[in-house]
Protein backbone atom coordinates (compact mmCIF):
# COMPACT_ATOMS: atom_id res chain seq x y z
CA UNK A 1 0.00 0.00 0.00
CA UNK A 2 1.37 3.75 -0.31
CA UNK A 3 0.13 5.52 2.36
CA UNK A 4 0.94 9.32 3.11
CA UNK A 5 1.06 10.17 6.24
CA UNK A 6 0.60 13.74 7.65
CA UNK A 7 2.28 15.27 10.48
CA UNK A 8 4.42 11.58 10.09
CA UNK A 9 7.53 13.48 11.51
CA UNK A 10 5.82 14.47 14.82
CA UNK A 11 5.83 11.71 18.34
CA UNK A 12 3.05 9.70 17.28
CA UNK A 13 3.58 10.10 13.70
CA UNK A 14 6.96 9.04 13.22
CA UNK A 15 6.25 5.77 15.06
CA UNK A 16 3.53 5.45 12.82
CA UNK A 17 5.72 5.77 9.53
CA UNK A 18 8.43 3.35 11.23
CA UNK A 19 5.66 0.60 11.29
CA UNK A 20 3.91 1.07 8.25
CA UNK A 21 7.33 0.68 6.74
CA UNK A 22 8.31 -2.56 8.65
CA UNK A 23 4.84 -3.93 7.24
CA UNK A 24 6.41 -3.67 3.47
CA UNK A 25 4.00 0.02 2.81
CA UNK A 26 5.45 2.62 0.75
CA UNK A 27 5.31 5.94 3.04
CA UNK A 28 5.21 9.97 2.11
CA UNK A 29 5.62 12.04 5.24
CA UNK A 30 4.00 15.42 4.71
CA UNK A 31 4.81 17.87 7.32
CA UNK A 32 5.62 21.54 8.17
CA UNK A 33 8.08 20.83 10.90
CA UNK A 34 6.66 23.14 13.25
CA UNK A 35 6.78 20.85 15.93
CA UNK A 36 8.16 17.60 14.14
CA UNK A 37 11.83 16.62 12.97
CA UNK A 38 12.88 15.74 9.78
CA UNK A 39 15.18 13.06 11.79
CA UNK A 40 12.06 11.54 13.25
CA UNK A 41 10.72 10.91 9.73
CA UNK A 42 13.55 8.76 8.46
CA UNK A 43 13.56 6.74 6.27
CA UNK A 44 9.99 7.62 4.48
CA UNK A 45 10.50 10.21 2.11
CA UNK A 46 9.72 13.59 3.56
CA UNK A 47 7.23 16.78 1.78
CA UNK A 48 7.78 20.03 3.55
CA UNK A 49 4.62 21.58 3.43
CA UNK A 50 1.45 23.08 4.91
CA UNK A 51 -1.81 21.79 5.57
CA UNK A 52 -2.89 25.94 4.78
CA UNK A 53 -0.59 25.51 1.70
CA UNK A 54 -3.62 24.36 -1.00
CA UNK A 55 -1.97 24.46 -4.34
CA UNK A 56 1.09 22.53 -2.98
CA UNK A 57 -1.50 20.10 -1.24
CA UNK A 58 -3.50 19.47 -4.03
CA UNK A 59 -0.20 18.59 -6.33
CA UNK A 60 1.17 16.58 -3.93
CA UNK A 61 -2.18 14.11 -3.94
CA UNK A 62 -3.07 14.43 -7.89
CA UNK A 63 0.40 13.69 -8.85
CA UNK A 64 1.08 10.92 -6.76
CA UNK A 65 -1.09 8.05 -5.75
CA UNK A 66 -1.99 6.90 -2.40
CA UNK A 67 -4.48 4.16 -1.03
CA UNK A 68 -4.74 6.06 2.33
CA UNK A 69 -4.39 9.19 4.25
CA UNK A 70 -3.16 8.68 8.08
CA UNK A 71 -3.64 12.35 9.29
CA UNK A 72 -1.55 13.49 12.35
CA UNK A 73 -1.13 16.77 11.99
CA UNK A 74 -2.09 19.30 14.64
CA UNK A 75 -1.71 21.94 17.14
CA UNK A 76 -2.56 20.09 20.49
CA UNK A 77 -1.72 21.74 23.75
CA UNK A 78 -5.11 22.46 25.77
CA UNK A 79 -3.09 25.50 27.34
CA UNK A 80 -2.06 26.94 24.27
CA UNK A 81 -5.60 26.44 22.26
CA UNK A 82 -7.58 28.50 25.25
CA UNK A 83 -5.10 31.74 24.84
CA UNK A 84 -4.49 31.04 20.75
CA UNK A 85 -7.51 30.21 19.89
CA UNK A 86 -7.96 31.03 15.94
CA UNK A 87 -4.60 29.27 15.49
CA UNK A 88 -6.43 25.95 16.64
CA UNK A 89 -9.09 26.27 14.34
CA UNK A 90 -7.18 27.67 11.37
CA UNK A 91 -4.60 24.42 11.99
CA UNK A 92 -6.80 21.65 13.13
CA UNK A 93 -10.14 22.19 11.44
CA UNK A 94 -9.05 24.48 7.96
CA UNK A 95 -5.85 22.49 7.78
CA UNK A 96 -8.08 18.99 7.95
CA UNK A 97 -11.01 20.31 5.44
CA UNK A 98 -8.35 21.51 2.99
CA UNK A 99 -6.42 17.90 3.16
CA UNK A 100 -10.67 16.35 2.80
CA UNK A 101 -11.09 18.79 0.05
CA UNK A 102 -7.89 17.55 -1.88
CA UNK A 103 -8.42 13.58 -1.17
CA UNK A 104 -12.14 14.18 -2.91
CA UNK A 105 -10.51 15.81 -5.70
CA UNK A 106 -7.99 13.20 -6.20
CA UNK A 107 -10.20 10.34 -5.54
CA UNK A 108 -8.42 8.86 -2.08
CA UNK A 109 -11.29 7.93 0.11
CA UNK A 110 -9.79 6.42 3.29
CA UNK A 111 -8.84 8.46 5.99
CA UNK A 112 -7.55 7.61 10.06
CA UNK A 113 -8.00 10.74 11.93
CA UNK A 114 -6.07 11.82 15.31
CA UNK A 115 -8.61 12.48 17.91
CA UNK A 116 -8.11 12.83 21.20
CA UNK A 117 -10.02 12.57 24.72
CA UNK A 118 -10.18 15.78 25.17
CA UNK A 119 -13.67 15.72 22.81
CA UNK A 120 -15.48 14.67 26.12
CA UNK A 121 -14.66 17.72 28.55
CA UNK A 122 -15.53 17.18 31.94
CA UNK A 123 -16.00 13.17 31.87
CA UNK A 124 -19.77 11.90 33.30
CA UNK A 125 -17.89 8.56 34.65
CA UNK A 126 -14.46 7.44 35.14
CA UNK A 127 -14.26 4.98 32.52
CA UNK A 128 -15.41 6.25 28.95
CA UNK A 129 -16.77 4.72 25.99
CA UNK A 130 -17.46 5.79 22.94
CA UNK A 131 -21.10 6.60 23.68
CA UNK A 132 -20.50 9.16 26.29
CA UNK A 133 -21.70 12.74 25.55
CA UNK A 134 -19.04 15.08 23.20
CA UNK A 135 -18.94 17.94 24.72
CA UNK A 136 -15.22 19.64 24.65
CA UNK A 137 -14.27 22.16 27.21
CA UNK A 138 -11.12 23.88 25.32
CA UNK A 139 -10.67 25.14 21.30
CA UNK A 140 -8.54 22.06 21.53
CA UNK A 141 -10.92 19.62 21.99
CA UNK A 142 -13.83 21.62 19.97
CA UNK A 143 -11.41 21.55 16.90
CA UNK A 144 -11.14 18.08 17.23
CA UNK A 145 -14.93 17.06 17.75
CA UNK A 146 -15.46 19.12 15.04
CA UNK A 147 -13.33 17.36 12.79
CA UNK A 148 -14.89 14.10 13.82
CA UNK A 149 -18.74 15.82 12.87
CA UNK A 150 -16.90 17.13 9.24
CA UNK A 151 -15.99 13.12 8.96
CA UNK A 152 -19.30 12.15 9.37
CA UNK A 153 -20.78 14.21 6.98
CA UNK A 154 -18.17 13.50 4.46
CA UNK A 155 -19.24 9.67 5.01
CA UNK A 156 -22.79 10.70 3.93
CA UNK A 157 -22.16 13.38 1.09
CA UNK A 158 -19.09 11.49 -0.44
CA UNK A 159 -18.51 8.27 0.34
CA UNK A 160 -15.19 9.02 2.94
CA UNK A 161 -14.26 6.24 4.67
CA UNK A 162 -12.96 7.03 8.08
CA UNK A 163 -11.59 6.38 10.89
CA UNK A 164 -11.26 8.81 14.57
CA UNK A 165 -8.91 6.85 17.27
CA UNK A 166 -8.90 9.18 20.48
CA UNK A 167 -6.34 8.69 22.06
CA UNK A 168 -5.98 9.41 26.34
CA UNK A 169 -2.26 9.76 27.17
CA UNK A 170 0.17 8.75 24.51
CA UNK A 171 3.28 7.76 26.18
CA UNK A 172 6.58 5.90 25.72
CA UNK A 173 9.47 5.48 22.84
CA UNK A 174 9.77 3.37 20.38
CA UNK A 175 12.26 0.10 22.04
CA UNK A 176 15.03 0.80 19.13
CA UNK A 177 15.60 4.20 21.07
CA UNK A 178 15.77 5.51 17.75
CA UNK A 179 12.76 8.37 17.98
CA UNK A 180 10.72 9.54 21.12
CA UNK A 181 9.03 12.17 22.55
CA UNK A 182 10.74 15.38 21.80
CA UNK A 183 8.65 18.61 22.19
CA UNK A 184 10.18 22.29 23.39
CA UNK A 185 8.59 22.98 25.91
CA UNK A 186 7.67 19.85 26.76
CA UNK A 187 4.20 19.96 29.13
CA UNK A 188 3.43 16.23 29.74
CA UNK A 189 4.19 14.33 32.43
CA UNK A 190 6.23 11.64 32.14
CA UNK A 191 8.92 13.71 29.92
CA UNK A 192 8.74 16.24 32.74
CA UNK A 193 9.36 13.59 35.06
CA UNK A 194 12.05 11.95 33.73
CA UNK A 195 14.30 14.90 32.35
CA UNK A 196 14.07 15.58 36.40
CA UNK A 197 15.53 12.79 37.13
CA UNK A 198 18.04 13.47 34.56
CA UNK A 199 18.53 17.22 35.65
CA UNK A 200 18.59 16.48 39.19
CA UNK A 201 18.09 20.37 39.82
CA UNK A 202 14.61 20.36 38.18
CA UNK A 203 11.88 20.79 40.43
CA UNK A 204 8.67 18.44 39.22
CA UNK A 205 5.54 20.69 39.74
CA UNK A 206 2.88 18.33 40.68
CA UNK A 207 -0.60 20.46 39.81
CA UNK A 208 -3.27 20.04 41.76
CA UNK A 209 -3.43 17.77 45.06
CA UNK A 210 -6.69 18.33 45.86
CA UNK A 211 -8.70 16.38 43.43
CA UNK A 212 -11.63 13.84 44.65
CA UNK A 213 -8.98 10.83 43.67
CA UNK A 214 -7.36 8.25 45.84
CA UNK A 215 -4.24 10.48 46.27
CA UNK A 216 -5.96 13.62 45.41
CA UNK A 217 -3.78 14.42 42.09
CA UNK A 218 -5.27 13.60 38.17
CA UNK A 219 -5.82 10.46 36.88
CA UNK A 220 -5.03 9.34 33.64
CA UNK A 221 -4.99 6.15 31.15
CA UNK A 222 -1.01 6.30 29.71
CA UNK A 223 -0.83 4.42 26.35
CA UNK A 224 2.00 3.12 25.03
CA UNK A 225 2.69 5.22 21.27
CA UNK A 226 3.81 2.25 19.06
CA UNK A 227 0.14 0.53 20.51
CA UNK A 228 -1.65 3.84 19.18
CA UNK A 229 0.92 3.04 15.95
CA UNK A 230 -0.96 -0.25 15.59
CA UNK A 231 -4.31 0.49 16.31
CA UNK A 232 -3.90 2.92 13.27
CA UNK A 233 -2.99 -0.14 10.89
CA UNK A 234 -5.45 -2.08 12.45
CA UNK A 235 -7.93 0.70 10.86
CA UNK A 236 -6.37 0.69 7.94
CA UNK A 237 -7.36 -2.96 7.40
CA UNK A 238 -10.43 -2.34 9.31
CA UNK A 239 -11.29 -0.03 6.20
CA UNK A 240 -10.80 -2.30 4.03
CA UNK A 241 -14.55 -3.58 4.62
CA UNK A 242 -15.76 -1.21 6.34
CA UNK A 243 -18.03 1.84 5.07
CA UNK A 244 -18.74 5.24 6.81
CA UNK A 245 -17.52 7.00 9.64
CA UNK A 246 -15.93 4.99 12.70
CA UNK A 247 -14.44 6.34 16.22
CA UNK A 248 -12.66 4.04 18.81
CA UNK A 249 -11.05 5.55 22.27
CA UNK A 250 -7.90 4.47 22.61
CA UNK A 251 -5.92 3.60 25.97
CA UNK A 252 -4.91 0.85 28.49
CA UNK A 253 -8.12 1.08 30.66
CA UNK A 254 -6.43 1.62 33.83
CA UNK A 255 -5.76 4.97 35.20
CA UNK A 256 -2.70 6.46 37.60
CA UNK A 257 -2.92 9.15 39.73
CA UNK A 258 0.32 11.33 38.83
CA UNK A 259 1.89 10.52 42.43
CA UNK A 260 1.68 6.85 40.86
CA UNK A 261 3.42 8.04 37.60
CA UNK A 262 6.19 9.38 40.00
CA UNK A 263 6.43 6.17 41.76
CA UNK A 264 6.64 3.72 39.10
CA UNK A 265 9.35 6.14 37.23
CA UNK A 266 11.31 5.98 40.67
CA UNK A 267 11.69 2.19 40.65
CA UNK A 268 12.37 2.87 36.45
CA UNK A 269 15.04 5.16 37.21
CA UNK A 270 16.23 4.67 40.25
CA UNK A 271 15.96 8.40 40.97
CA UNK A 272 13.62 10.08 43.75
CA UNK A 273 12.37 12.94 41.39
CA UNK A 274 11.95 15.93 43.35
CA UNK A 275 8.43 17.42 43.36
CA UNK A 276 6.43 20.50 44.57
CA UNK A 277 2.73 20.80 45.17
CA UNK A 278 1.46 23.65 42.65
CA UNK A 279 -2.25 24.71 41.85
CA UNK A 280 -4.45 22.96 39.30
CA UNK A 281 -3.75 23.51 36.07
CA UNK A 282 -6.79 25.48 34.05
CA UNK A 283 -8.87 22.96 32.32
CA UNK A 284 -7.07 19.43 33.30
CA UNK A 285 -10.24 17.09 34.46
CA UNK A 286 -9.73 15.16 37.28
CA UNK A 287 -9.92 11.11 36.17
CA UNK A 288 -9.80 10.52 31.95
CA UNK A 289 -9.88 6.34 31.57
CA UNK A 290 -10.64 4.39 28.11
CA UNK A 291 -13.01 1.35 27.56
CA UNK A 292 -11.31 -0.02 25.12
CA UNK A 293 -13.40 -2.76 24.67
CA UNK A 294 -14.68 -0.84 21.65
CA UNK A 295 -11.43 -1.09 19.98
CA UNK A 296 -10.81 -4.63 20.78
CA UNK A 297 -14.01 -6.15 19.60
CA UNK A 298 -13.90 -4.13 16.20
CA UNK A 299 -10.24 -3.17 15.32
CA UNK A 300 -8.93 -6.62 17.08
CA UNK A 301 -6.29 -4.13 18.53
CA UNK A 302 -5.02 -4.54 21.92
CA UNK A 303 -2.52 -2.63 23.84
CA UNK A 304 0.74 -4.76 24.49
CA UNK A 305 2.47 -2.33 26.71
CA UNK A 306 -0.07 -3.02 29.49
CA UNK A 307 2.44 -2.16 32.65
CA UNK A 308 3.13 1.85 33.54
CA UNK A 309 6.73 0.37 34.10
CA UNK A 310 7.74 -0.90 30.69
CA UNK A 311 6.42 2.52 29.14
CA UNK A 312 8.17 4.59 31.22
CA UNK A 313 11.15 2.52 30.68
CA UNK A 314 10.73 2.67 26.90
CA UNK A 315 10.64 6.56 27.52
CA UNK A 316 13.72 6.40 29.94
CA UNK A 317 15.64 4.91 27.06
CA UNK A 318 14.89 7.72 24.71
CA UNK A 319 15.40 10.65 27.25
CA UNK A 320 18.82 9.72 28.62
CA UNK A 321 19.93 9.53 25.11
CA UNK A 322 17.81 11.58 22.25
CA UNK A 323 18.87 12.04 18.88
CA UNK A 324 16.74 15.46 18.62
N1 LIG B 1 1.13 17.20 35.17
C1 LIG B 1 1.83 17.61 36.29
N2 LIG B 1 3.06 18.18 36.09
C2 LIG B 1 3.61 18.33 34.85
C3 LIG B 1 2.88 17.90 33.72
C4 LIG B 1 1.63 17.34 33.92
O1 LIG B 1 1.36 17.51 37.42
O2 LIG B 1 4.73 18.86 34.74
C5 LIG B 1 -0.18 16.56 35.39
C6 LIG B 1 -1.30 17.28 34.66
O3 LIG B 1 -1.82 18.30 35.46
C7 LIG B 1 -2.28 16.13 34.42
C8 LIG B 1 -1.37 14.90 34.23
O4 LIG B 1 -0.12 15.27 34.81
O5 LIG B 1 -3.04 15.93 35.57
C9 LIG B 1 -1.14 14.53 32.78
O6 LIG B 1 -0.78 15.72 32.07
P1 LIG B 1 -0.20 15.72 30.59
O7 LIG B 1 0.12 17.14 30.24
O8 LIG B 1 0.88 14.71 30.46
O9 LIG B 1 -1.41 15.16 29.72
P2 LIG B 1 -2.90 15.72 29.60
O10 LIG B 1 -3.76 14.70 30.28
O11 LIG B 1 -3.06 17.13 30.03
O12 LIG B 1 -3.07 15.77 28.03
C10 LIG B 1 -3.43 14.68 27.27
C11 LIG B 1 -2.97 14.91 25.83
C12 LIG B 1 -3.69 16.10 25.23
C13 LIG B 1 -5.17 15.91 25.39
C14 LIG B 1 -5.53 15.68 26.83
C15 LIG B 1 -7.00 15.39 27.00
O13 LIG B 1 -1.57 15.12 25.80
O14 LIG B 1 -3.37 16.20 23.88
O15 LIG B 1 -4.82 14.55 27.33
O16 LIG B 1 -7.43 15.91 28.24
F1 LIG B 1 -5.84 16.99 24.96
Amino acid sequence: MRVLVCGGAGYIGSHMVRMLLAAGHQVVVFDNLSTGHSLAAEPASLVVGDLLDVPLLETLLTTQHFDAVVHFCARSLVGESVSEPYAYYENNVIGTLNLLKAMRAAKINKLVFSSTAAIFGDPESELIAESHPVRPINPYGSSKAMVERMLMDAARAYGLCSVALRYFNAAGADPSGEIGESHEPETHLIPNVLRAALDGRNTLKVFGHDYATRDGTCVRDYIHVNDLASAHTKAIEFMANHEGAHQFNLGNGRGFTVMEVIEAARRVTGVRVPFEYAPRRAGDPPVLVASNAKAREQLDWSPTFTEIEAIIESAWRWHQNPRF
